[in-house]
């Protein structure tokens, strides 16, 4: 069962910060999970929130702020703890520079082009020039998001978060995505839920299980991988 340092060590550290990875990577996790936003200047940004309300203390939406000037003057650290003041919100680019190839990426699509003109452009041609297609998966709730994705290459992998999807619609979409896996949260799971995607070929991956408890029976249900706040619950390391 893969461990995915859920927002990086977010329990030791801000969330979806550089701090976070660098961490996670200390603790030997074998991969990461971060949330994208775009910025007014189309910047991809790497935060759970469409604001920085409570990592940053400022209200402005993302998608209404410049990178250059604006957002990268954020810090995203002192809420968490004052010994991360001055962590400053991290750009796609930086989380891609700092973290080495042989760990796993999974990047979550906070919204699609709805919200993000032209976000998953962006993404699938980042993800090219940066040849990161076999090490990241591409992951959202929005499912028009992950259409666009998919049009837009057939190599990319995905992975599909059910959400308040009901589960006829998702073994649809996940078929018509040609999805890795079905991501669900820790309330959702069953073992029905779990062997009817594994039946479909899919792994199961669980959100957010930071105890060792939920680890060692989902572990028995045979889900491929949780995302946890704490990689020390990895015992595969
Ligand atoms: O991708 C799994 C998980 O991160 C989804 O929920 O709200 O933590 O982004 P959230
Ligand atoms: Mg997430």
């Amino acid at each position: 069962m893969l461990l995915i340092a859920h927002r990086g060590a977010s329990g030791h550290a801000p969330e979806n910060t550089l701090a976070a990875f660098g961490l996670a990577l200390k603790m030997g996790a074998k991969a990461v999970e971060f949330d994208v936003h775009q910025t007014l200047d189309h910047e991809l940004v790497v935060a759970h929130d469409d604001d920085l309300r409570r990592c940053g203390k400022d209200r402005r939406a993302l998608k209404n702020i410049h990178w250059a000037g604006e957002a990268e003057n954020i810090d995203v650290g002192a809420w968490f703890d004052p010994r991360f003041k001055g962590e400053r919100l991290p750009r796609l680019q930086d989380v891609f520079d700092l973290v080495p190839p042989r760990v796993e990426l999974h990047l979550e699509l906070k919204s699609g082009s709805a919200v993000y003109p032209g976000i998953e452009e962006r993404v699938v041609d980042f993800l090219h020039r940066r040849d990161a297609l076999k090490r990241t998966l591409v992951s959202s709730f929005d499912h028009d998001a992950l259409y666009s994705v998919r049009s837009l290459d057939e190599k990319v992998r995905i992975g599909y978060l059910l959400g308040l999807t009901r589960t006829a619609v998702a073994w649809r979409e996940t078929k018509e995505l040609a999805a890795e896996s079905l991501n669900i949260s820790l309330r959702q799971v069953t073992p029905r839920l779990v062997k009817a995607a594994r039946d479909r070929g899919l792994k199961v991956y669980v959100y957010t299980v930071n105890t060792p408890l939920d680890r060692d029976r989902l572990a028995k249900l045979g889900v491929d991988g949780i995302f946890s706040n704490y990689p020390e619950l990895d015992l595969w390391r």
